[in-house]
């Protein structure tokens, strides 16, 4: 089977590669024809671990190639992803001007029957709409559009690609379903089943999961200001609630709040979309309200153990939104990093991979060369991603090179009573 994926951003990059993997023969399209001469080389132009590997070992079986021509590329293909971005408009809705514009040059240059398949995120009705304007460019062409939600995770794509909890098709016809339960034969099991449904439940399904995720955190966020109220721990309390089988332990942990691409704005275009059909959702608001006070909640911690923030030197370890990805959007670290500026502090930073994504947002601070080198001098350490390097520190280190002695562990990642006995004050969420 041969494939055209359009857009080689996240989403489609993953797709394209991880299904040339498979055996198909893939072209992956963009109009960034930059972008397009580096993954042709086999580079991969963010951090996602094993997709480079993939993307060079296809390349060079020839089973992977990248063009700028649309219509031949959909010329050529059975089947065509559409994984074009959908960013926030104005009103917090998803942007479709990208998705129905490759939905019309799809239609312009349709040659036989094929499937055109939506992995971009997008509300409900979008995949009418996709088939309304392709229909308009080629009112008889034999076509079908189905929707096939990704829920990859950044840093575990490739895994996540291979192994799918589940993998959801919403399809019209018999034709288009068996299609696609063809092309993803090989990775259904018994245990991650192929779900074929229709397209408006497959487009609700993938909105209201990442929400779901989404109030998950603002739950235990929410929570930890009660723990801190009455010398509770959020983590004693989550994972006591986590051990119960109906809740289960995963996306339990109250931190610096939710970043990314994903959660904030799709949260924000489900609200916006129940709005749109007259069934407006409070509980939806809250958890994009909570989540954003969550990432405003670290500096005045500090703040309580170090008031005047003018001329002190703060030290901030993470600055991507989670670990293992270079990936600084919507980062709790940029919130904290700002905040910090307005109040005149020095701010120096360190992220093992995300420094050259942050400098693009966040030029006016300091980048250190490693975690020791960002204390030196500091007042106060803010942590504010998780990754592992800043789980097990040299406290004595950390003592000899900072001025004053302030944690604020933003991921609970640090045990209070151990960092507190070596001497310094710690802070941390809920706890
Ligand atoms: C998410 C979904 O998991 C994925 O299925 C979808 O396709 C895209 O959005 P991603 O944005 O890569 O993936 O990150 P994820 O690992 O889900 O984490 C999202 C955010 O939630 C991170 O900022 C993380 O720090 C935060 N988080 C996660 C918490 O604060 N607490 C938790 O318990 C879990």
């Amino acid at each position: 089977m041969k494939l055209c994926v359009i857009g080689t951003g996240y989403v489609g990059l993953v797709t394209g590669a991880c299904f040339s993997d498979l055996g198909y023969h893939v072209v992956c399209v963009d109009i960034d024809e930059e972008k397009l001469s580096v993954l042709a080389r086999g580079d991969v132009p963010f951090y996602e671990p094993g997709l480079s590997d993939i993307l060079r070992r296809n390349v060079r079986e020839k089973r992977l190639r990248f063009s700028s021509n649309t219509m031949e590329s959909v010329q050529e293909a059975e089947t065509v992803f559409i994984c074009v971005g959908t960013p926030e408009g104005p009103s917090g809705e998803a942007d479709l001007r990208y998705v129905l514009g490759v939905a019309g040059e799809i239609g312009k240059s349709l040659n036989g029957y094929k499937v055109i398949v939506v992995k971009s995120t997008v509300p409900v009705g979008t995949n009418e709409k996709v088939r309304r304007t392709i229909a308009k460019e080629a009112p008889d062409a034999d076509f079908d559009v189905v929707s096939n939600p990704e829920f990859l995770r950044e840093g575990a794509a490739v895994k996540d690609f291979q192994n799918p909890d589940r993998i959801v098709v919403g399809a019209r016809t018999e034709r288009a379903r068996a299609s696609m339960a063809r092309l993803y034969k090989s990775l259904t099991r018994a245990t991650r089943p192929l779900m074929l449904t229709t397209p408006e439940n497959a487009e609700v399904i993938k909105y209201a999961s990442n929400a779901m995720l989404a109030a998950r955190i603002s739950f235990v966020n929410e929570l930890s200001h009660l723990c801190e109220a009455v010398g509770a721990d959020i983590k004693e309390v989550a994972k006591g609630m986590g051990l119960d089988d109906r809740i289960g332990v995963r996306f339990l942990s109250a931190g610096a709040g939710y970043g990314g691409s994903c959660f904030p704005k799709d949260v924000r275009a489900l609200a916006q979309t129940m709005e749109q059909h007259g069934t407006a959702s409070n509980f939806l608001r809250a958890i994009d309200y909570i989540n954003e006070r969550q990432k405003r909640s670290l500096v005045p911690k500090l703040k309580k153990l170090l008031p005047e923030l003018d001329g002190r030197r703060i030290a901030i370890w993470g600055l991507s939104f989670k670990p293992r990805t270079s990936d600084v959007r919507n980062s709790a670290a940029l919130t904290v990093a700002m905040q910090l500026q307005d109040e005149y502090a020095d701010v120096v930073v360190f992220d093992p991979e995300a420094m050259d994504e942050a400098r693009k947002v966040l030029p006016q601070v300091t980048y250190a060369r490693d975690a020791y080198a960002a204390l030196d001098g500091a007042d106060a350490l803010i942590v504010c991603t998780e990754w592992d390097e800043f789980r097990v520190p040299d406290f004595e280190r950390m003592k000899r090179l900072m001025r004053g002695a302030i944690v604020v562990d933003g991921r609970n990642i640090l045990d209070p009573g151990e960092v507190r006995a070596l001497g310094f004050q710690y802070v941390g969420i809920g706890r």
